[in-house]
């Protein structure tokens, strides 16, 4: 597996990311799922955009409880993905292109279905028992403690053949792994050495920061189903740190592998201490803010408090670790559903996004279908969803009678995770050139006319601005290491900030406003040259107004 192109451990600094969801990408057998030969047969499109890697999400064997991130084989693909020869001929495929290939690799918890939880399970003296989570429950039979598992119910399964309870932050069907013991932490890092010798270039480690649970397991505040959030006994507990670092002793770092970690709940500071062990984390502020609890949302994301998180995690990790940047991903909604538009203005709207995040400093992540500006898929009704969070929270907040139908179907549309999991329109064809079968979950609304055939012959398309973007931030020092300013943070409509080396750079000025907006520059030094316009003008008007979701990317020089 020749990576003779690849140079240096920090690649990742100088490129964009390319996220894959499998299901979903393209489907090379008609069984109505994508799998490997079907990305293969699309990596000229990937190579295109002018990316770096790409990542993609859990292949491994899996009864698809939660769509591979449940893992029933750590060392198997799953059958309806393809052979362990499509695998080697894929990372070949991607090594020739200059394309190298993040594995997502799920750490915390298996499938339930894992013939190391099985053994586990079988018998209090089995030698793997240790490997996962069991307690006994509470004097009266309860579970040990009150917690409440991310996708509902209680975080602890009986297990009546042991008469105890296993943990399961995520569902049952998750249990988490017991990182305490030795035996498991090597299990775990020959599943990484497996795959680093078959040629993967890196890692999304899933869930990463939930590994150390909190010490003596106490009880949490009960909301009034009875149970308490979980996530302040498991996010980024004691240990977190010192099994991370052996884990990059023994295998990150003499095996060249770079990590991105998934860090859900964590802060600049937490952040910090992440990066000794591994390149960057993702985390979610910037993407939390239009959620509120029992699933309500409010559309109207306060710019200000958005520009306050991105820049405190420019400013922060300067110097001292790397930002991991995105909107989207395979659990997030699209963005121009949240924070723009999804009608006339949808195409400069996403292009607009797209040049605000991509001119930070960081290593932006691009989820599949972000490129062309798709908007949410909507479900008509609760037998479309396939998601088990989605799916759980009807059974336990629907049909017990605490929310309506029609609340949490709304909920399900603008933030539910099946909203961009729907398969990638490569046309306009009647199956958008996904299969030739019947999809695994249904097709987006907008296909016929939002797709890569008729954007690709598009120059000023969507499409075509993400791969001008990501071509022109590949290997430039500004965007790579250039200071980071903001200007009128305060100012609700306008996202204004400069990258500078040695005083010189870019200015970058966005509106996320949907009408017309008046807007005042604070940056005081020279734009010499527009490099970027969404409206395609290519010379600056300095009527202080800016059009609906403009944004204008110039060459700055301070005086
Ligand atoms: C991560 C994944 C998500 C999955 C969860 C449990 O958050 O991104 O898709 O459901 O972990 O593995
Ligand atoms: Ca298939």
């Amino acid at each position: 597996m020749s990576k003779k192109n690849f140079i240096g451990d920090d690649w990742y600094k100088n490129v964009c990311i390319y996220q894959v969801y499998p299901r979903s990408f393209c489907d090379s057998n008609g069984d109505g799922i994508g799998d490997i030969r079907g990305i293969i047969s699309k990596l000229d499109y990937i190579k295109s955009l002018n990316v770096g890697a790409i990542w993609i999400c859990p292949m491994y064997d899996s009864p698809n409880r939660d769509n591979g991130y449940d893992v029933r084989d750590y060392f198997a693909l799953q059958p309806e993905f393809g052979t362990t020869e499509d695998f080697s001929l894929l990372t070949a495929k991607c090594h020739e292109l200059g394309i190298r290939v993040i594995m997502d690799v799920v750490l915390n918890h298996s499938s339930s279905e894992c013939e190391w939880f099985l053994s586990s399970s079988s018998s209090e003296r089995d030698p793997k028992r240790d490997w996962y989570i069991w307690r006994k429950g509470k004097p009266d039979g309860a579970p040990p403690t009150n917690w409440e598992a991310i996708f509902g119910g209680s975080a602890w399964n009986y297990d009546a053949k042991t008469d105890s309870y296993y943990l399961g932050t995520f569902s049952p069907y998750q249990p988490d792994f017991n990182w305490e013991n030795a035996e498991l932490r090597e299990a775990l890092f020959d599943v990484l050495r497996f795959w680093l010798e078959r040629g993967v270039d890196g890692f999304r480690l899933d869930a990463i920061n939930f590994i150390s649970k909190a010490p003596g397991y106490p009880d949490g505040m009960a909301g009034p189903n009875g149970l308490a959030p979980i996530r302040p006994f498991v996010c980024n507990g004691p240990k977190v740190h010192t099994w991370l670092s052996e884990m990059k002793k023994k295998v990150l770092s003499p095996m060249h592998a770079m990590t991105v970690g998934e860090a859900d709940g964590s802060s600049v500071e937490d952040a910090i201490r992440f990066s000794k062990e591994i390149d960057m984390i993702f985390s979610f502020d910037h993407v939390a803010l239009d959620i509120g609890p029992n699933f309500t949302f409010n559309k109207k994301i306060p710019l200000p408090k958005l520009k306050s998180i991105l820049s405190e995690w420019q400013n922060k990790l300067r110097g001292k670790a790397w930002n991991a940047l995105f909107w989207e991903n395979h659990d997030q909604p699209r963005i121009v559903s949240r924070l723009g538009d999804e009608d006339d203005l949808r195409a400069v709207s996403a292009k607009m996004l797209a040049a605000a995040l991509f001119f930070l400093q960081g290593t932006p992540f691009i989820y599949q279908g972000e490129e062309l500006g798709l908007p949410n898929t909507r479900f008509a009704k609760r037998t479309e969803l396939r998601d088990i969070e989605m799916c759980n929270a009807f059974v336990n907040y629907v049909d017990t009678g605490i929310l309506s139908q029609e609340h949490l179907m709304r909920f399900a549309n603008y933030k539910g995770r099946d909203t961009g999991r729907t398969p990638m329109p490569w046309d306009g064809s009647p199956r958008a050139g996904f299969t030739t079968g019947t999809p695994w979950i249904k097709l987006g609304d907008t296909h016929r006319t939002l797709n890569v055939e008729n954007q690709d012959a598009d120059e000023h398309s969507v499409l075509n601005w993400f791969r001008t973007l990501i071509g022109f931030r590949r290997n430039d020092r500004v965007i790579r290491d250039g200071e980071y300013r903001v200007y009128n943070i305060d100012d609700p409509n306008v996202y204004e900030y400069t990258r500078l080396l040695n005083g010189s750079g870019y200015h970058i000025l966005c509106s996320f406003c949907k009408d017309e907006t008046r807007y005042v520059c604070g940056f005081e030094g020279t734009k010499t040259q527009m490099l970027f316009s969404n409206y395609g003008d290519d010379t600056f008007s300095e009527t202080g107004k800016l059009r609906p979701f403009e944004t204008v990317i110039s060459k700055a020089e301070l005086p």
